[in-house]
């Protein structure tokens, strides 16, 4: 099934943004005061690590910024909703929707939304959903002005990815179209309106769309999160023997050789809990980066056990976590230095998550 981009808008409008106004009337203050401080806050407790404290982007995983007027203006509060609530998987952007095994409701992504519109106002310029274009010359753009930075495949690298089946289904063409014109403000995008003529921005916007390989709204599937007596993987044997680079990090090839060693150990996955749900290293359990210290400490045990983070990062998150830890004298805590992407590409195994996986025509 194939939706054409206004009716994939009507239905995740209905996920996202139920019980919403018209999206017509979306954009505006519709934030009590309450509600803004309670997104203001959350945007500290979810957010900043990557997209940093003054929403700047760029912080982390090249997060790009959130408040550059350029994205603000052609961003309805649907569009960066459903960024936030089905995230891109394959890369550090996390899905935050409970459904996708998420922390936050509807109604709190809802109001980050909207939060994160009103903290940089501008005016909305309203965007098409299609650009036809010439996907020869496009692919020709694409390959000499943008696969330095997009990657190859548009696997992304130090700008986003922009050949993700996710982010290509949720956002309309003239979206993407008016970033590559105007550029992203105060970022490495630079506006490519000096440099291309409007058939050559036609053409590399129809092309980035020819490649979106159909993706459909992933049905809610979640994992029970495993019981406390299970974060310890074999309890029963000896501990690792880790060398640690920089008195902190552990290599994929340590991890692995201790890991089929059977040793005993914690690996906690401390990326947003979703991603846990789609794909972890076996035996790890969640131990998001947004949670308190008391939370994530609850079910650790406390008897020297070696406890490994990791993250998607590949490490400021879990390095965030191991530092709270440290701080509360946790002993033997080490993080896993490629992080699970790292770990992946050098074909170590992961087990899938249960989740539905955001593919299929
Ligand atoms: C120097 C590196 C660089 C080059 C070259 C570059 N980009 Fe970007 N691009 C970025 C970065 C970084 C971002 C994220 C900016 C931000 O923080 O919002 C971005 C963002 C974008 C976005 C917005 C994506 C979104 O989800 O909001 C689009 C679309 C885009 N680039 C298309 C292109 C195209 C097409 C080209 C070639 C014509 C190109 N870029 C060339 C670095 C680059
Ligand atoms: C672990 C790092 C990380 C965290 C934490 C994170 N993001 Fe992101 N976010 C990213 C990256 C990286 C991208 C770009 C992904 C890509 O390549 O398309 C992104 C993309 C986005 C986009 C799309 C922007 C655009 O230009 O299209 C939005 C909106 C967004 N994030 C909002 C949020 C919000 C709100 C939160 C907190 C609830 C959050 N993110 C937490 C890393 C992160």
């Amino acid at each position: 099934m194939s939706l054409t981009f206004p009716m994939r808008a009507l239905l995740l409008a209905a996920v996202v943004l139920s019980p919403a106004p018209g999206l017509a009337q979306a954009r505006s203050a519709q934030l009590s005061p309450e509600q803004s401080e309670a997104a203001a806050a959350r945007y500290q407790q979810y957010c900043a690590l990557c997209h940093g404290p003054d929403r700047a982007g760029h912080a982390n995983d090249h997060a790009p910024s959130l408040k550059s007027p350029s994205l603000i203006a052609t961003g309805t509060p649907v569009v960066i909703g459903e960024a936030i609530a089905y995230g891109r998987p394959g890369t550090p952007m996390g899905a935050y929707h409970v459904e996708m095994g998420g922390p936050l409701t509807r109604q709190e992504i809802r109001e980050l939304a909207f939060w994160l519109m009103d903290m940089a106002p501008t005016d909305p310029i309203p965007v098409a959903d299609r650009v036809e274009g010439d996907l020869a010359l496009g692919a020709e753009v694409y390959a000499q002005h943008c696969a330095s930075c997009h990657g190859a495949e548009g696997e992304g690298g130090t700008g986003t990815a922009l050949g993700n089946a996710t982010m290509l289904a949720l956002t309309p063409d003239g979206f993407l179209r008016h970033a590559i014109e105007n550029g992203r403000e105060g970022t490495p995008m630079v506006a490519f309106k000096d440099v291309l003529g409007p058939a050559q921005i036609d053409g590399v916007t129809a092309f980035l769309r020819s490649r979106s390989a159909g993706w459909a709204v992933p049905a809610p599937r979640l994992h029970q999160p495993p019981a406390l007596d299970a974060y310890v993987i074999n309890p029963d044997a000896a501990a690792p023997e880790f060398t640690l680079t920089d008195g902190l990090y552990v290599s994929a090839a340590e991890l692995d050789r201790e890991l089929k060693a059977r040793k005993r150990m914690v690996l906690l996955d401390t990326r947003v809990t979703s991603m846990w749900e789609r794909a972890h290293i076996e035996g790890a359990v969640p131990g998001p980066y947004y949670a308190s210290r008391e939370e994530v400490m609850a079910n650790l045990p406390t008897d020297g056990t070696w406890i490994v983070a990791y993250c998607e990062c590949p490490r400021a998150a879990a390095e965030s976590v191991v530092r709270r830890l440290r701080e509360a004298g946790v002993p033997n805590t080490a993080v896993l230095w490629e992080g699970i992407q790292g770990w992946v590409s050098l074909g170590y195994p992961v087990v899938q998550g249960r989740a539905a996986v955001a593919t299929s025509p």
